[in-house]
């Protein structure tokens, strides 16, 4: 399998790519939300419910400190971050791990002109795990490919990359929505809408993505015209056959859906050229609560700016901060997977 070249795996389809970072149902990196299918998914809800439960007393989190604590993690991100970079930190020293970061290229010898992937290679010989956010699209996955045959073959992460992909806030958006339809028949056959830069968006995206592993799932993706979902995600879910509509109205769509996942625009990529793309149709305020089912949850990946009124943050259905938590702990549930020590976890 390792002997294709870079170019060769590059030219796979995902799907392919997927199957050289597993290895006897453990996943050896994590770089496409499409690696998840539903078993997996179901197994880290089950262990992110586990290391929540024995998080809950002092012997419980003892027990889980001893499982890594021959670990370290290296965490990569030279973008901004504050909820993906604490919470892996959390999730690291909740299972023992100790953890060294760069944040600033500045500080590294980057502004040496060492390349990216050379720093990447002395992260894998200090640390037993790299976890990493950087502005380059691709670039996760192709270091992904390659540590594969670096000495140790050490496990990756991507904690979001470019544009494209951010799969672990994925996974915690879905174990969320899992939570939430825990008592109400579960996720399939649920209506959910995506609102914001969809195109952009690389949280929409994987989520996108890994709501096909669900059945009967339908979406609605509402984005003003210019920042519509990007066509390789809608040819997945024609794919898989999970329905779909577009709109740039969200508003007309409120009282139909389970689920109400916001987005902030993300204006960071337009790199200074001024845009004349009208948001005025986006954003959940307080009057629009007496549209939504008594059941219609409303996720937000944060951070949010005018999507969502703060005014809505005591409402029931508001679990934006309930997904800030889920995330320390199923990323401390997929990092136990990587490392095998889940039975441990399971069986305590
Ligand atoms: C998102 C990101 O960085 O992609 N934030 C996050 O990880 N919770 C969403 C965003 O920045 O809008």
């Amino acid at each position: 399998m390792s002997t294709v070249s870079l170019d060769q795996f590059l030219q796979l389809r995902i799907s392919r790519r997927c199957q050289y970072f597993i290895e006897n149902n453990r996943l050896l990196a994590l770089v496409y939300a499409q690696q998840f299918d539903r078993p997996l998914l179901e197994n880290l809800f089950r262990l992110a419910d586990a290391v929540r439960s024995l998080s809950e007393t002092s012997d419980g989190r003892l027990f889980l400190r001893s499982l890594l604590p021959d670990r370290r993690a290296m965490l990569y991100f030279t973008q901004p971050s504050t909820r993906t970079f604490l919470s892996f930190a959390a999730a690291c020293h909740i299972l023992g791990m100790s953890t060294a970061d760069v944040r600033d290229p500045a500080t590294s010898s980057e502004v040496k002109g060492e390349t990216r992937q050379d720093a990447l290679r002395i992260f894998s010989i200090y640390h037993d795990l790299i976890i990493m956010r950087q502005p380059e699209a691709g670039f996760c996955e192709k270091i992904a490919f390659q540590m594969l045959s670096w000495p140790g073959r050490k496990p990756i992460i991507n904690a979001g990359s470019g544009t494209d992909q951010h799969p672990t806030q994925a996974l915690l958006d879905l174990y969320t929505l899992h939570r939430c339809f825990g008592r109400a028949g579960g996720l399939d056959h649920k209506k959910i809408m995506l609102v914001g830069d969809l195109k952009r968006g690389r949280t929409a995206r994987s989520l996108a993505y890994l709501l096909t592993n669900y059945q009967g799932i339908e979406l609605i993706l509402a984005a003003p015209d210019e920042l519509a979902m990007a066509e390789d995600i809608k040819q997945h879910l024609r794919e898989n056959s999970t329905t779909f509509i577009e709109t740039n109205d969200m508003h007309a769509h409120l009282a139909e859906i389970d689920a109400i996942y916001m987005t902030r625009i993300q204006d960071e990529w337009d790199q200074g050229s001024k845009t004349s793309i009208d948001y005025s149709r986006l954003g959940l305020q307080a009057k629009h609560l007496t549209a939504l089912k008594p059941h219609c949850y409303i996720l937000h990946p944060l951070p949010r700016r005018r999507e969502i009124q703060t005014a809505i943050d005591s409402d029931p259905r508001a679990v934006y901060f309930d997904q800030a938590e889920n995330g320390m702990w199923i990323r401390a549930a997929l990092i136990a997977h990587m490392f095998a020590v889940d039975k441990d976890i399971l069986e305590h």
